[in-house]
């Protein structure tokens, strides 16, 4: 049984989450996409938000003979997966610049938790740049983020925001 967490803010989920996802889906049995519960950040999004969209875009995914999932957490990635009873960390990279930060997390996550493996996918080109960040701050200048968004995931901001 190879399963795998994807953990994540997903605040809210983007295209570029799902090519990760798509990618990782031939090398796992199960992935559990993770909602990390973060009370440091102001969300868009609260986590049951989060989870109920991506839990209806699931279905657009197929599988590919993998079961996904969705959760949510607090507290430590690595002591969520071992929960879990994971045996992957799938994250994604986009840029160099993600790379300081990911080997990080990853070397720390291996501390804690020596069985379960870091797994990294390399961006999907069309979306390297795409982040939930971005998407936010160029939905809210009233900038267009269709084919980087899920359209579901759009017209969710666009109900949070109608006067934008
Ligand atoms: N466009 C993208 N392409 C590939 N990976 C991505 C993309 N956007 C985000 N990711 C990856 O998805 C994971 C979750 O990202 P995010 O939701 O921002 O949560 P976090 O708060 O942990 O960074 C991270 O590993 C991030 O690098
Ligand atoms: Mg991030």
């Amino acid at each position: 049984m190879r399963k795998a967490i994807f953990p994540g803010s997903f605040d809210p989920l983007t295209n570029g989450h799902l090519d990760v996802i798509r990618r990782s889906l031939p090398l796992f049995d199960e992935i559990v996409i993770s909602v990390l519960n973060n009370p440091d950040k102001a969300p868009m999004f609260s986590v049951e938000e989060r989870c109920e969209m991506i839990r209806e875009i699931i279905p657009s995914l197929g599988g590919n003979g993998c079961e996904i999932s969705v959760a949510s957490f607090s507290g430590l990635t690595a002591h969520f997966a071992r929960e879990m009873e994971a045996t992957a960390i799938v994250r994604g990279i986009r840029a160099v610049s993600d790379y300081e930060y990911e080997l990080r997390m990853a070397l720390m996550n291996r501390k804690l938790e020596p069985e379960i493996e870091t797994v990294f996918f390399m961006a999907g080109e069309p979306f390297s740049y795409v982040s939930s960040t971005l998407m936010k701050q160029v939905f809210l200048l009233g900038g267009r983020v269709d084919g980087l968004i899920p359209e579901l995931v759009e017209a969710k901001m666009r109900a949070k925001l109608p006067d934008r």
